[in-house]
């Protein structure tokens, strides 16, 4: 209901400038304009919207804010267009402006969205058409983002989801988006890596596939340690390093060939959970590196100290009170981790053709990086890199952990692998399944079976961390996710499952509101009397206005939220209002409802990375 509340917030706006001509003038004197402070009914019994912005006028204007609520109402009753809009505005409390909107607005709406894919989001791209023509800038969107050589952990995993997600709501918002998968495959790792296998394991530096990524894993940890006690070693392997970088032909062969391993390993894990990104690591911007510290130089930002070049960040000190440095060369000439993510900013925003030229940049990792891209995110500002409209944003998560509330371990004791725990959510998803179809007397055949367990199973790990606020820690649960009641993925599920069961017994979803050139104004076919039927309306509604904060604040929770409250709005509608067994437009609209959640949730769990089922 976005665009009725930009309607009655104009209106309002209107109403209280008549109604306080002086009040207005100052404000607008002041590059302000009066704020009816339009917000959504906290509460049913309150209507639709209220209105609170009587109340910060009773001081300036010496009148009780009672008194500017009444006569702000009478300006807004003067207007027709209001008038067809709401019913008659209550005042409650001190003066709040409580609007309803009449019934059949609500009906006008929900017979839009009825004939509307969209759900009534807008695109943004619809809204530029005709305006200037210019190509929308794209969004760059940083997840995922694992490390060459070594295992994708849950930590990424969180970052996977939590990113595609917000890639998809922005997608469908209309932006072009960039999924970049900033994956670490350049530094000091490969120096070490190379030296080893060199000695232990030759061939996997010249033949493909001669190690799968558990070998690879296992090989870089005994060059950890390696690297940690032995001098001739870390020697070794710093010169490895240079050789890489400077384009040694058996140093990068050697090095594709590690990048490939993993890279069909992280595949899989994205094929499985239905995730596009581009590959872009931190090797494609080696050859800007050193133009990135050059930069810096000239603009004056960069200080030698102790050997290192580095820029001092402004409101950030260290324990001993003096400014912390963001290192950008180290003493030996090396770059590291920042001036990556340097180079990878001014790129990101650089106009082509060497650069994406967007103008959001968001970047979804564990909280524990948080100063890495404040330091970052301030070098890049102060040099110039970020135009005036440019964001620049960390989507920061908490850590996974284990019902202990530790980190997240095997029974052993080992980190999890990605592969076992989505495993491990389906196997249990199908010994649910058989229990339940054999309590239910229900007979299904084996793809059936492994069709609904992959895709609850996984729609389990995926919603159970897009449901919480994503800067907290979040607690796994195998049982907790695969509930059948609560905030899960197979409450909502079967939700959706539910609607298409009233399909099969009859009801013909498509009936009402539809218009279907008919002539009829479809919103005239809807008719809609019990309180369950106007609260579920009201629920649908609020689809663009949850859209519209997620795509703002990058919090995939809240669009969870609402998800989960429409199904139990409608679980709740279809329990205590007879839908089937009614008649006439009654049981048609009621029938129209019914569909209009099922696509609501189909288009918000979609949004999520999930799939929907017509059983299960
Ligand atoms: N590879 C990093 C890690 O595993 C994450 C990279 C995030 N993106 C970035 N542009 N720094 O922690």
């Amino acid at each position: 209901m976005l665009r009725i509340a930009q309607t009655l917030e104009t209106q309002l706006r209107a109403a209280m400038a008549r109604a306080f001509p002086e009040a207005a003038e100052q404000a607008s004197a002041a590059g302000s304009a009066l704020d009816p402070q339009l917000a959504p009914a906290s509460k049913p019994e309150f209507g639709d919207f209220q209105a609170n912005g009587a109340l910060p006028l009773a001081k300036p204007l010496g009148q009780p804010p009672r008194a500017i609520a009444t006569a702000i109402v009478a300006q807004l009753q003067a207007d027709p267009a209001f008038a067809a809009l709401c019913l008659e505005p209550q005042i409650a409390g001190p003066g709040f402006i409580n609007l309803t909107l009449k019934p059949e607005r609500l009906a006008a709406e929900v017979a839009a969205r009825l004939a509307d894919a969209r759900l009534g989001v807008p695109s943004v791209a619809e809204a530029r058409e005709g305006t200037s023509g210019q190509a929308l800038a794209p969004v760059v969107v940083d997840f995922s983002s694992p490390n060459i050589a070594k295992e994708m952990h849950v930590g990424h995993l969180r970052s996977t989801i939590i990113g595609d997600s917000l890639a998809r709501v922005l997608e469908f918002r209309g932006h072009p988006v960039l999924r970049l998968n900033h994956v670490g495959d350049w530094g000091t790792q490969f120096g070490m890596l190379i030296t080893h296998l060199k000695q232990v394991a030759p061939e996997a530096l010249t033949t493909a596939d001669a190690v799968d990524l558990g070998d690879l894993v296992a090989f870089y940890r005994q060059a950890k340690a390696r690297f940690d006690d032995d001098e001739a070693f870390q020697t070794t392997s710093r010169e490895e390093v240079v050789k890489l970088q400077s384009g040694d032909p058996v140093s990068l062969k050697a090095w594709g060939l590690l990048c490939d391993q993993s890279r069909r390993e992280f595949q899989l894990i994205y094929d499985r959970l239905d995730i596009r990104l581009s590959e872009r690591g931190e090797s494609f911007y080696n050859p800007y590196l050193a133009g990135v510290v050059a930069d810096l130089d000239a603009s004056g930002l960069l200080v030698t100290d102790d050997g290192a070049q580095c820029v001092f960040l402004e409101g950030v000190s260290g324990k001993d009170g003096k400014p912390l440095p963001l290192i950008v060369q180290k003493s030996d000439g090396g770059f590291n981790y920042a001036t990556t993510d340097l180079a990878a900013i001014r790129y990101r925003f650089a106009a082509g053709p060497e650069g994406d030229g967007a103008r959001r940049v968001i970047y979804v990792t564990d909280a524990g990086q948080a100063s890495h891209f404040a330091g970052v995110f301030q070098v890049a500002r102060r040099a110039g890199w970020i135009p005036a409209d440019g964001r620049l944003e960390h989507v920061p998560f908490g850590l996974v952990q284990g019902e202990d509330g530790k980190k997240l371990k095997t029974r052993a004791g080992d980190t999890v692998r990605l592969r076992d725990l989505l495993d491990e959510a389906v196997e249990r998803c199908e010994a649910d399944l058989r229990r339940r179809l054999q309590e239910e007397g229900r007979s299904e055949d084996e793809a059936f079976i492994a069709h609904v367990a992959a895709t609850v199973g996984l729609a389990a790990v995926k919603y159970a961390d897009l449901s919480q606020n994503r800067i907290t820690n979040y607690q796994f649960s195998f049982d907790r996710m695969l509930a059948l009641t609560g905030n899960t993925a197979p409450y909502l599920l079967y939700a959706v499952v539910r609607i298409a069961g009233i399909a099969r017994k009859g009801g013909d979803l498509g009936a009402a509101g539809a218009g279907g050139g008919t002539g009829v104004d479809p919103a005239d076919s809807l008719h809609f009397s019990e309180p369950q039927e106007w609260a579920l309306v009201r629920e649908l509604l609020k689809f663009d206005a949850v859209i519209a904060e997620v795509e703002e604040e990058l919090l995939p929770n809240r669009l969870c939220t609402y998800l989960f409250e429409l199904s139990q709005v409608f679980n709740r509608f279809y329990d205590q209002v007879p839908v089937l067994k009614a008649e006439g437009p009654t049981r048609s609209s009621r029938l129209a409802l019914c569909r209009l959640t099922a696509d609501t949730l189909k288009l918000g769990l979609g949004l999520l990375g999930i799939p929907t089922l017509e059983r299960m």
